[in-house]
Order: structure tokens, then C-alpha cells, then sequence
């Protein structure tokens, strides 16, 4: 471990963002960890004490402004600095466009998207006075391409994609990172969308998936590089993923 980062990380109480703030805090860096289950967070961060690392527990919905600033001013006024957010919070309810399952298209507006730029927004004051930051987006391989059933999903992770071109691009101090993964153990595909659809990709996951901590590893990575040093943008998958 070189230098110890205040890393906040929304989306913590499963899956990918649980795997990332396991590495994260094992790396020693502290995290703090939001979502809305705060009993899968408190299990979690006392696991991670536990391990010898540090970590702050916070409810938190992305989908809402206000609770997403009073979650990175409650980091901020603790720890006095934000090095990175991990934007990761997501949801995936799949179906047809022709099911018009309009509430579930605007929760992922609402929680991959709007969720997503509540992060940036209630960070980059801090980063930009800081004159440093990382802001990491977690996107899919479905910002990469478009599927049957997914095309809800796949345009809020096409438009984190193209939100965090337009941040890198527009910033000479604050690194941006998109992390897209392929099929990957977690809870993503137990909620929501059509029962077939969500029976197929369960299915499709317990054949092909890689282990959360695979994209943790990635975060890992991307985080531990010298300041000058951007990776913008890495894509981990399944080998047998097609
Ligand atoms: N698993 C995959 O195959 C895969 C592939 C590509 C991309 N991804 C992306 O990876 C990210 C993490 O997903 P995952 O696979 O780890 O699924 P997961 O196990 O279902 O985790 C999703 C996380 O998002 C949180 N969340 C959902 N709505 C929220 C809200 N309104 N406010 C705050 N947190 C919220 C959930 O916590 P609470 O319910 O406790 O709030 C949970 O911690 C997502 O952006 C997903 O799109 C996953």
C-alpha cells in the first residue's frame, strides 16, 4: 500500500461494490460505504474491522440529491478530503421495450444515470478545491452493446459512458475511470423485469460469471496508479462471454 484514500463507494451492500470495498479496505484505503440496506453495510463493515481495515457505514439513495450530497458531506467533514468515488449503485429489471414497463425504465434512469451524476455533482466541489480526485463509473459491457431486453439498461450505461468522457475530458486534475464488466456474481439479476428474461440471465450467469472481486481487482487497479496516470477505461468479462 502506498497512500491511504478516503474511497466512497455507493451501491456497498452487495455484489460489486461489497467485492470493491473488501479490496479497497484490505489495499488500506478507508471506505465508506452507502446503500439503502444499512443492516447488509453495518454486516459488512464490521467484517471489514474485523480484517484490520477502516470503514464508515452510511444509508444512502442515489436517487435522491439531497441524500447523496449529505453523504459525501458526512465523508468530507470526517475525514476532511474525498480521493475517489465509486459511482456503482445500479439496477437491471429487463424486458422488452413493448412490455412498456415505463416505472422500471425510469428506475434506471433514476438509479444507473441520475444516480450517477447525483455522485459527480456532490463531489467535484471537494475534488476541484482539492485539486485532485478520481471519480470511478461502473458501466457494463451493455454500454459497449445493445441487446433484446436491454435497451433501457444499455442506454443509462451508453450515457455513463459518455458522461465520463465529457468529465475526463473536461478535467486536468481529476482522473475518471469507467469500469465495464461482463457477467458477474451478484444480485443484479434477482430483482425486477420480466420473469423470463430475469430466469435467462440467471441462468446465464451461474454458467458464465466471474466473481465480483474480478472487478473489484480492476477498481483495485485503476485506483493504485501514480495521479498522472488515467486509466479511463477497462472492460472485464467472462473468457467464454460472447
Ligand atoms: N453483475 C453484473 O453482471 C454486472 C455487469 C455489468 C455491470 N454491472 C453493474 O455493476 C454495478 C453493481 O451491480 P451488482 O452487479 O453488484 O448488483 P447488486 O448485487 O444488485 O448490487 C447493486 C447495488 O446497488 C445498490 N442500489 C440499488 N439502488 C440503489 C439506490 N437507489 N441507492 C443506493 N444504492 C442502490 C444496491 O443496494 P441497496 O439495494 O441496499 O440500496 C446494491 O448494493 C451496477 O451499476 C451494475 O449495473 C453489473
Amino acid at each position: 500500500m502506498t497512500d491511504r484514500k478516503i474511497v466512497l463507494i455507493t451501491g456497498a451492500s452487495s455484489g460489486i461494490g461489497a467485492a470493491t470495498a473488501r479490496r479497497l479496505a484490505a489495499d488500506g484505503h478507508h471506505v465508506v460505504l452507502g446503500a439503502r440496506r444499512v443492516d447488509r453495510l453495518a454486516a459488512l463493515a464490521q467484517e471489514i474491522r474485523d480484517a484490520g481495515g477502516t470503514v464508515d457505514h452510511h444509508e444512502l439513495d442515489v436517487t435522491d440529491v439531497d441524500s447523496v450530497r449529505a453523504f459525501v458531506a458526512l465523508a468530507a467533514d470526517a475525514h476532511g478530503r474525498i480521493d475517489v468515488l465509486v459511482n456503482n449503485a445500479g439496477v437491471m429489471p429487463l424486458s422488452r421495450l413493448d412490455a412498456l414497463r415505463v416505472d422500471e425504465w425510469n428506475q434506471m434512469i433514476d438509479v444507473n444515470l441520475r444516480g450517477t451524476l447525483h455522485g459527480i455533482a456532490a463531489v467535484l466541489p471537494h475534488m476541484r478545491t482539492q485539486g485532485s480526485g478520481h471519480v470511478v463509473n461502473v458501466a457494463s459491457t451493455s454500454g459497449h452493446r445493445v441487446d433484446p431486453t436491454a435497451a433501457v439498461y444499455c442506454a443509462t450505461k451508453f450515457a455513463v459512458r459518455a458522461l465520463s468522457e465529457g468529465l475526463r475530458q473536461e478535467s486536468q486534475d481529476i482522473r475518471v475511470t469507467v469500469i465495464s464488466p461482463g457477467f458477474t456474481h451478484s444480485e443484479l439479476a434477482d430483482h425486477g423485469g420480466d420473469p423470463d428474461v430475469r430466469a435467462a440471465v440467471q441462468a446465464a450467469t451461474k454458467q458464465l460469471a466471474i466473481p465480483a472481486s474480478a472487478v473489484a481487482d480492476a477498481i483495485g487497479y485503476a485506483i493504485g496508479q501514480p495521479v498522472n496516470v488515467d486509466v479511463s477505461e477497462i472492460i472485464v468479462r467472462p473468457t467464454a462471454q460472447g
